[in-house]
């Protein structure tokens, strides 16, 4: 990959709201502006539109609707992480794939990304509805030398990552329903599904599968979850590169993981609590037989729902049934 290039994307995606003078960009990339203007057409034929005028400079208008391992890695400018992407036009999971590369050894980092899945994967062996090219179906590998108790923190973090990407991107503030889905108004429009491989004191891999609902229509929704399901563009009324916001996730994420290996979980714990939703209300747990009522107070550093019982007593709730 021309590391000019990538420079070339990040710059023309900073500025995408002004012209860019070919000489700014000369000057900024060392190269001429003759050599400029055949990587423009490079980007082009990949499917960027981007508009040139005279005087005035150059201007991203959208982002290639193809996904590929060349637009994803252009302009992406992260240190380790998407480093190895693979994409897929079709394939059953990105999961699945995801697991077979990293017990071949697959790197800290990779990505496995997929424009439609064909038997897309969400918890509880449900399945997921990944319909083609109408949401970002992206599983990651992650090698975090954690103890295996506290993997349930990534799924915790990269909710966190996915709210403040939607929240930033699309100007809406979602809200994370305990343990991790996204919602928008009160659907859902994100998955996360997070697996582990480890031996008692050690995690040799972790795959998070993130599922998010894009450019969906709500016909495009199977007609058993329209009532609970959503898209961005359901909530907003348009239609989103997904280029962009893949990348942007990936480098949020590269981010907020590296504080959170270095400094623990609190920055997550913020962040999530922000985002809660329902947070301070009263909800019903059942748990087995045992059923009670408490007030939503957040999360505990593992990952635990925390709960006030009527007699002030506060409960961590690990997994049960909750009704808000
Ligand atoms: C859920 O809400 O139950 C979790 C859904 C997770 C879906 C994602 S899409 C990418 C990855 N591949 C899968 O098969 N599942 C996850």
């Amino acid at each position: 990959m021309s590391s000019t290039r990538n420079k070339l994307i990040q710059l023309l995606s900073t500025h995408k709201e002004s012209y860019i003078s070919g000489q700014f960009l000369s000057d900024e990339l060392n190269i001429s502006r003759s050599a400029i203007w055949k990587h423009m057409n490079e980007l082009k034929k990949d499917g960027y539109e981007i508009e040139g005028k005279a005087k005035k400079g150059y201007r991203i208008i959208s982002y290639p609707n193809k996904l590929s391992e060349n637009t994803l890695s252009w302009g992406l400018n992260t240190e380790w992480l998407g480093q190895t992407i693979i994409h897929k036009e079709s394939t059953t999971s990105t999961q699945r794939i995801a697991h077979e590369l990293a017990l071949n050894g697959a790197k800290h980092g990779t990505i496995v990304i997929a424009d439609e899945q064909t038997k897309g994967k969400g918890r509880i062996d449900r399945a997921f509805h990944s319909n083609n090219g109408k949401g970002i179906w992206m599983s990651m590998i992650l090698r975090p030398s954690i103890l295996p108790f506290l993997a349930p923190q990534l799924t915790l973090l990269t909710a966190t990552v996915i709210a403040n990407v939607i929240d930033d991107y699309a100007n809406i503030k979602p809200q994370i329903k305990w343990p991790n889905d996204i919602l928008i108004h009160g659907k859902k429009m994100t998955g996360i599904l997070t697996e582990m491989q480890a031996e008692q004191d050690q995690v040799l891999y972790v795959i998070v599968g993130t599922g998010i609902n894009i450019n969906q229509a709500k016909e495009d929704l199977p007609e058993d979850i329209q009532k609970k399901a959503t898209s961005l563009q359901i909530e907003t009324g348009k239609h989103w590169d997904m280029l962009p916001m893949i990348q942007q996730i990936l480098r949020t994420f590269e981010k907020k993981y590296s504080n959170y290996i270095n400094h623990g979980f609190q920055d997550v714990k913020q962040t999530w609590e922000n985002y809660g939703f329902r947070m301070n209300e009263r909800l019903q747990i059942k748990s087995g037989k045992e059923e009670w009522e408490g007030i939503f107070l957040g999360i505990a550093e593992d990952g635990a729902l925390l709960a006030k019982k009527d007699d002030g007593k506060i409960e961590k709730v690990y997994s049960a049934e909750i009704s808000w």
